[in-house]
């Protein structure tokens, strides 16, 4: 841990490291920096790469959807689709503790693995100056979890990222303790009836009384899942899926990983960062006709193959 401490770089907030942070992210580099809730690992939105990255310092063994963060109003609707919903919520709570889960705007820049392949994009503007200033000094969305190793607990200081993350952070961008302290809520609006799926700072009677609608809670639904990590849907491609595949069957288009003869590559030379940056937007590619099934090469357990494992072996359980 104290290892990790002397390789983190922990800079206060000032125009000068904002504009660096803000040049490190357009470059597909990770920043961590303080929002009011809790501090976040941030990277380019618009970028696999980078979304690939997050997930790879993060050390989490399975994909979960992350939240785009922007600072201003104007082009969130090239993002996500905005009805009068949640236009009503983004002017009362934002910026704010607020997180919406809407539906994906038709050539919607934001990366297909930030949203683990959804067609839904969860959607927040923090209230914190500094946030909101690295976010405009990038000048695009800005995808961030909590910046903390998976398991851990939510960082609310700068000197938590480090313990937890140390030099994965890239640079910390320090903008003092968290004034919330826990996650932003999440609600999901791409559901007739607006649904809480986590919940956080802002209560659902606060929320029903802009909507003048009541709210379901995803957990208190008796057919959801009962574990919170089962809670968001899931990716799943209409064709069937074969895992460990060496060579195409007949009618099969082929996922490879490594130097092998298929249809489209992960990564020719067998790197897993960037076969998971490649992972939802190739397996939809290859999701269509012609082909009458989709066969995944082997992909190795470690780093974060895990994570890719576990998106594939759920494509190809058995549905329902
Ligand atoms: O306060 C916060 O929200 C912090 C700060 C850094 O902004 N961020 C944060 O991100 O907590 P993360 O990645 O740890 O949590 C994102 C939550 C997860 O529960 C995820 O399942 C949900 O949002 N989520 C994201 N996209 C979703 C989607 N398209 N559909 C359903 N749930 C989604
Ligand atoms: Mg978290």
């Amino acid at each position: 841990m104290s290892q990790n401490l002397t390789h983190a770089r922990i800079e206060p907030a000032t125009p000068l490291s904002v504009a660096s942070a803000g040049a490190r992210l357009r470059a597909g580099q990770l920043v961590a920096f303080a929002t009011e809730t809790v501090y976040g690992l941030g990277g380019d939105a618009t970028n696999d790469h980078a979304v690939a990255a997050i997930f790879a310092a993060k050390g989490r063994p399975s994909f979960n959807p992350l939240i785009a963060h922007v600072a201003d109003f104007d082009l969130i609707e090239t993002l996500v689709q905005v009805d009068d919903r949640a236009r009503a919520l983004m002017k009362r709570f934002w910026p704010g503790p607020l997180t919406l889960v809407l539906p994906r705007a038709a050539h919607s820049p934001i990366s297909l693995l930030a949203s683990a392949g959804l067609d839904t994009i969860a959607i927040r503007m923090p209230d914190h100056d500094v946030a909101r200033a690295i976010i405009r000094a990038a000048g695009r969305p800005i995808a961030a979890p909590s910046a903390n190793r998976s398991g851990a607990v939510s960082p609310t200081t700068a000197a938590h990222v480090a313990e937890s993350l140390g030099e994965r952070a890239g640079l910390i961008i320090d903008g003092g303790p968290c004034r919330v302290g826990v996650e932003s809520t999440v609600l999901d609006l791409s559901t007739p009836i607006p649904t809480l799926l986590r919940p956080g700072g802002i209560t659902a009677d606060q929320i029903e009384a802009v909507l003048g609608q009541k709210t379901q809670s995803a957990q208190a639904d008796a057919s959801a899942p009962k574990s919170p990590g089962m809670l968001e849907s899931h990716y799943a491609p209409a064709l069937a899926v074969r895992l460990n595949a060496e060579h195409a069957h007949a009618g099969e288009a082929l996922l490879g990983f490594g130097a092998m003869d298929c249809t489209l590559n992960l990564s020719p030379t067998g790197d897993l960062e960037e076969a998971a940056a490649h992972l939802f937007a190739m397996m939809r590619a290859l999701d269509r006709a012609p082909f009458t099934a989709l066969a995944v090469a082997p992909i190795p357990e470690h780093g974060l193959g895990a994570a890719i494992n576990d998106r594939l072996r759920r494509a190809a359980a058995p549905r329902s």
